[in-house]
């Protein structure tokens, strides 16, 4: 892999890049220390944040594939650059949520913290200029976002990635809150998950004090941000 060639960027999102390779099937990403919330209308850096993104994710794409998810992760080339499988990403975010927390705490007027009686899939649209609206099953086929049996695939991909995560985040004393991830479509059609999983895509509270191990800190100016990616990135690779 050491000489598949960078090319051209094709793709700059909000906390990553995403370039071309001399393989067609292949894509590097890049993860920056940019950190935006509120659809972009909050702008920050947090230091060292694309570094712990990138490692972090890589191990948590393992760990699923491990349990038999299928990821795009190919193997960690840098610091902050990682292969990845060229997909097509569904434009989804599709969100696992556990615990109140967040959009679904304000929606429902549930306080944050309450336990949810078994764990909630929803979708938004992922389009910034309509602010990523929530969108149902019945719109997604509609609407052509992804077929019946796609959405059937992306269901079992993001409750198996729960299952997994919860698990893993438990052993080290962390409660999953909820979550956000992004499924790709490989060139055979096949669904598999794509994107990143770290403390901005997700809702980390300790176990035992509640305390918020997240983006959160950063969206909410709680202060204490980088240490908390950090303490994240110190729990995983204590296990
Ligand atoms: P929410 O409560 O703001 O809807 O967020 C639910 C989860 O999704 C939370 O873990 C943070 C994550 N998330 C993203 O990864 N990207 C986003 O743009 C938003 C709004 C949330």
């Amino acid at each position: 892999m050491s000489d598949l060639k960078k090319l051209n960027q094709i793709y700059e999102g909000k906390a990553k890049k995403v370039f071309a390779t001399d393989s067609p099937d292949l894509y590097i990403v890049e993860y920056k220390d940019d950190a935006t919330a509120f659809n972009g209308l909050k702008h920050g850096t947090i230091a060292g944040k694309g570094v712990i993104n990138n490692k972090m994710s890589n191990l948590m794409f393992a760990l699923l594939e491990k349990h038999g998810v299928k990821t795009h992760f190919v193997e960690q080339l840098s610091d902050r650059e990682t292969v990845v499988k060229a997909v097509k990403i569904v434009p989804l975010e599709i969100i696992i949520r556990n615990v109140a927390a967040g959009s679904f705490s304000k929606r429902y007027g549930v306080e944050e913290g309450t336990a949810l009686k078994c764990p909630t899939l929803e979708f938004s649209l992922k389009d910034d200029a309509l602010n990523d609206p929530l969108i149902n099953d019945s719109h997604i086929i509609a609407l052509g976002v992804a077929t019946e049996k796609e959405l059937d695939d992306i269901r079992t991909l993001a409750y198996k990635v729960n299952d997994v995560l919860k698990e893993f985040f438990l052993s080290i004393g962390v409660k999953l809150i909820d979550f956000k991830i992004e499924a790709g479509r490989l060139p055979s059609g096949e669904i598999i998950l794509a994107d990143e999983i770290s403390p901005d895509t997700c809702r980390f509270w300790d176990a035992k004090t509640n305390e918020k191990l997240d983006k959160d800190r950063f969206r909410r100016d709680l202060g204490g941000v980088e240490e908390a990616y950090q303490e994240i990135f110190k729990r995983i690779n204590s296990k």
